[in-house]
């Protein structure tokens, strides 16, 4: 009778196995699986709530308030929905959906601050601030070099197509564009026009590169900020430590990181911010290791050229 039993519930389990294998889900043991109303399932984050639940349209028109000004330069370009739908995607591997929902905010809050740096056209003076004015821009508009290096042989240059900065958080260089595209299933060797004609694209492939480790073995921007990395020895002599100064090292390297207190990476941080208080998490819950600036870089550029 007992054995009976225990064979009926080892049927059962593998029963179970099965429809999730056959459903395309990977489980690991004791994680929750999950299938809510929301476009995700199959992954233990879809119990979770979705960012479209928290972070609302109108909020949107509040961080990117200047975005469609005359000053502007990428007018009509970058939209709400363009953000939740190129999210969406990655909402299933815990982007804005690990933890609860004030880290959902909080992650939120720290990829777009990134965006909205990179693609500000804001100073001091501006109004509403210097932080009031991200997303102005889709594409670098002087490019003073060609951005292309001819020796890559799995990415090379396409003739009469240029590699100069383009997206939410800009990609330079062919190398690059090689890579994000083959991230995000789109041609961008031969097409990084792309990035700056479909924000839905160029919200995608920010995410992308947000959630992606830049080399194996190494933690996301992602990873870092939301505390699936633990610090090893070489991390904590190095300085790095989960938070959002561990996100600029991942994204920038000592482009940013290493430098002591600059106003490249506090511009970074304002906006940080600036979207913790306007999405009323408050600054006061921006996390610890919030800068940067004695870290060394994961990828120090004299060994590499990435980003
Ligand atoms: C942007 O790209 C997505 C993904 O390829 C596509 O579904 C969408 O139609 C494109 N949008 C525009 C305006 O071309
Ligand atoms: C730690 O750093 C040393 C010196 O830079 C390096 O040789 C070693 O490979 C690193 N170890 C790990 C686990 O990254």
């Amino acid at each position: 009778m007992a054995r009976c039993a225990a064979l009926l519930l080892l049927l059962l389990a593998a029963s179970a196995a099965a429809a999730a294998a056959a459903a395309g889900r990977k489980e690991k043991a004791g994680e929750k699986v999950c299938d809510k109303g929301w476009e995700c399932s199959g992954s233990r984050f879809c119990c979770n709530e979705a960012i479209s639940d928290y972070f609302k349209a109108y909020q949107f028109e509040e961080l990117f308030a200047h975005r469609n000004d005359a000053q502007a330069h990428a007018a009509d370009f970058w939209n709400y929905q363009a953000f939740i739908t190129a999210a969406a995607l990655f909402e299933p591997r815990g982007f804005g959906t690990t933890g609860g929902k004030e880290m959902g905010m909080r992650e939120v809050a720290a990829f777009l601050g990134h965006v909205g740096a990179k693609t500000s056209c804001g100073y001091r003076e501006a109004p509403g601030g210097e932080t009031a004015w991200g997303l102005c821009y889709n594409h670098e508009l002087s490019p003073s070099q060609s951005y292309c290096v001819d020796s890559n042989e799995l990415y090379p240059c396409v003739e009469g197509v240029e590699y100069y900065g383009r997206g939410a958080i800009p990609i330079y260089w062919n190398q690059n564009y090689g890579i994000v595209g083959k991230g995000i299933k789109q041609d961008l060797l031969n097409h990084p026009e792309l990035l700056e004609q479909n924000a839905t694209l160029a919200f995608e492939a920010a995410i992308w590169r947000w959630m992606t480790p830049m080399k194996r073995k190494q933690p996301s921007a992602h990873d870092v900020f939301v505390g699936n990395w633990k610090p090893t020895k070489n991390d904590t002599s190095s300085k790095r430590y989960p938070g959002f100064g561990a996100t600029m090292n991942v994204l920038y390297g000592d482009a940013i990181c290493g430098q002591g207190s600059t106003d490249k990476m506090n511009f970074i941080i304002s906006h940080y911010q600036h979207y913790l208080d306007l999405m009323g998490v408050g600054r006061e819950h921006s996390g610890d290791n919030l800068d940067c600036d004695d870290q060394v870089a994961f990828n120090p550029s004299s060994e590499n050229s990435d980003f």
